[in-house]
């Protein structure tokens, strides 16, 4: 299952795979805090959706998340572009089969100005990462990266376009691999055998 409250073009790009009968993975909800348009591509294609708005108190709203995430049987959570951090009993519950795709390569530029911050720091390179999520942000194990050329006119918006066409392909790409061969996780370190 998804979460996300962006643009929803990751989600897009995984409620397009799935539709593919040969994909080894369905997309049993799209689950947000918030209305988006990553919602109305799954009801545009009979996805089932949930918001979960956020409240004043976190630690109640995150219980209630991971509740309506239980609810669908998820073997994997994919969070792409979720804008919340995933708090202590979400990641109880789903530590281990949660995946993030951030977009810099990581461990440079995490947290959700990856794009401005590569861009500031003037690197020649950056890209997308999936990562396993865990308590910190943007800390969890690295299960893939893509690269992305840096070009000197690149702003804000034209950098993450480039970067998310990249995303978009390696997320499907990941949870295909994931479906088959599953997570092999050791210490800090996790890789899709
Ligand atoms: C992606 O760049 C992802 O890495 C980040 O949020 C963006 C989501 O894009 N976490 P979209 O909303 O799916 O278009």
């Amino acid at each position: 299952m998804i979460l996300a409250s962006g643009t929803g073009s990751l989600a897009s790009a995984l409620l397009d795979a799935v539709e593919d009968d040969e994909y080894p993975a369905t997309v049993a909800a799209v689950v947000s805090d918030r209305e988006c348009p990553a919602l109305k591509a799954a009801e545009r294609r009979g996805v089932p959706t949930t918001v979960v708005p956020m409240t004043d108190d976190r630690a109640e709203w995150d219980r209630a998340l991971a509740d309506t995430v239980a609810g669908h049987h998820p073997d994997l959570v994919v969070s792409a572009g979720f804008m919340k951090i995933l708090g202590a009993d979400f990641l109880a519950r789903f530590g281990g089969r949660i995946i993030n795709a951030h977009p810099a390569l990581l461990p440079s530029f995490p947290g959700a100005h990856a794009v401005p911050a590569a861009l500031a720091h003037g690197v020649k390179v950056t890209g997308s990462t999936i990562h396993l999520v865990d308590e910190g942000v943007d800390t969890g194990p690295i299960l893939a990266q893509a690269p992305v050329a840096v070009n000197p006119a690149d702003d804000e918006i034209t950098l993450h376009e480039r970067i998310k066409m990249v995303e978009r392909v390696l997320l499907v790409a990941v949870v295909r691999s994931i479906a088959v061969k599953g997570v092999v996780i050791e210490g800090r370190k996790a890789y899709i055998p």
